[in-house]
């Protein structure tokens, strides 16, 4: 079945906060753990615009009905850490351009290289890097989305899984398209299925690694991730994507915690892990 562009496009909107009593954190603040978990979500959500930036060197921006999703993706993830930003504001920490613009400072070269590679990639393998991009942004939407449930269940803040509540609805379109994508595309080219399986088990990285700091992703990954629970939220993202054409047998966010030493049952102790290098190339980072 294919994604209903026209009537998602009718219905895009800001995430709603403007009802939400953002002092009700004077009274009851979130811990420490989360509000570093959600400095992460926000610096990754507000970067999506530099993700549809490489995007749109590939032949992505040929297909009218591809752009049309990207614009109102950006849109709205774009909301996401607008939405996020007020939270932390509301604990007194900087958000939105304060934080946004050192980040992309920060990047620096290695961000520049990033739309090149993109570039390289889509001239080398043609349509079928869109499968490869398509199938790379559903795992990270799954994982998006699980990261949020995750996140809203562990502080138990009624205001707080409100708000992630809402976001996560709008993260579950973006998923309905680019698993869609993917299917559709992975589907009827063995070559894109090849790539792509070869891809995601070679260079995937958990959403938000390649531009943010090793430590604060380690730190997220662990919270979110981490133990029985954590495990399983990342069993059942694999799943998803093994069920994708050319992908069965995958098991990439398993395969990225146990490299990075994050810890699979609540009985285990953590480990300092080598971190796998993040990839290099942006084609294969280019959807958070
Ligand atoms: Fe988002
Ligand atoms: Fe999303």
């Amino acid at each position: 079945m294919s994604f209903d562009i026209d009537a998602y496009r009718r219905t895009v909107a800001p995430v709603q906060f403007d009802d939400i009593d953002f002092s009700v954190f004077g009274e009851r603040p979130l811990s420490p753990e989360t509000l570093r978990a959600l400095r992460f979500m926000h610096d990754v959500e507000s970067h999506t615009v530099c993700y549809l930036r490489d995007l749109l060197l590939t032949h992505a921006h040929e297909d009218p009905r591809m752009t049309t999703f990207l614009t109102m993706w950006n849109y709205e993830e774009y909301w996401h850490g607008v939405a996020i930003g007020r939270i932390l504001e509301a604990h007194g920490e900087a958000s939105e351009d304060e934080r946004i613009g050192p980040m992309r400072q920060r990047l620096g070269v290695k961000d520049r290289l990033s739309p090149l590679t993109s570039a390289v990639g889509s001239a080398v393998l043609g349509h079928d890097f869109i499968a490869l991009h398509m199938t790379w942004g559903a795992v990270n939407e799954w994982s998006t989305a699980a990261g949020y449930d995750r996140l809203a269940t562990r502080e138990g803040h009624p205001v707080l899984s409100t708000l992630l509540g809402r976001i996560a609805k709008q993260e579950s379109r973006h998923i309905a398209f680019y698993a869609t994508e993917a299917r559709e595309r992975l589907g009827r080219s063995r070559k894109a299925r090849t790539v792509t399986r070869w891809a995601l088990k070679n260079f995937w990285a958990p959403v938000g690694s390649p531009v943010m700091p090793v430590e604060e992703t380690q730190f997220v990954l662990e919270y979110l991730m981490g133990g029985t629970t954590g495990r399983e939220f990342a069993r059942r993202i694999d799943r998803k994507v093994a069920g994708l054409p050319g992908m069965a047998g995958l098991e990439v966010v398993q395969t990225a915690l146990d490299a990075r030493g994050i810890p699979a049952t609540d009985g285990d102790v953590p480990v300092p892990a080598p971190i796998r290098p993040t990839p290099r190339t942006a084609g294969l980072t280019a959807v958070r």
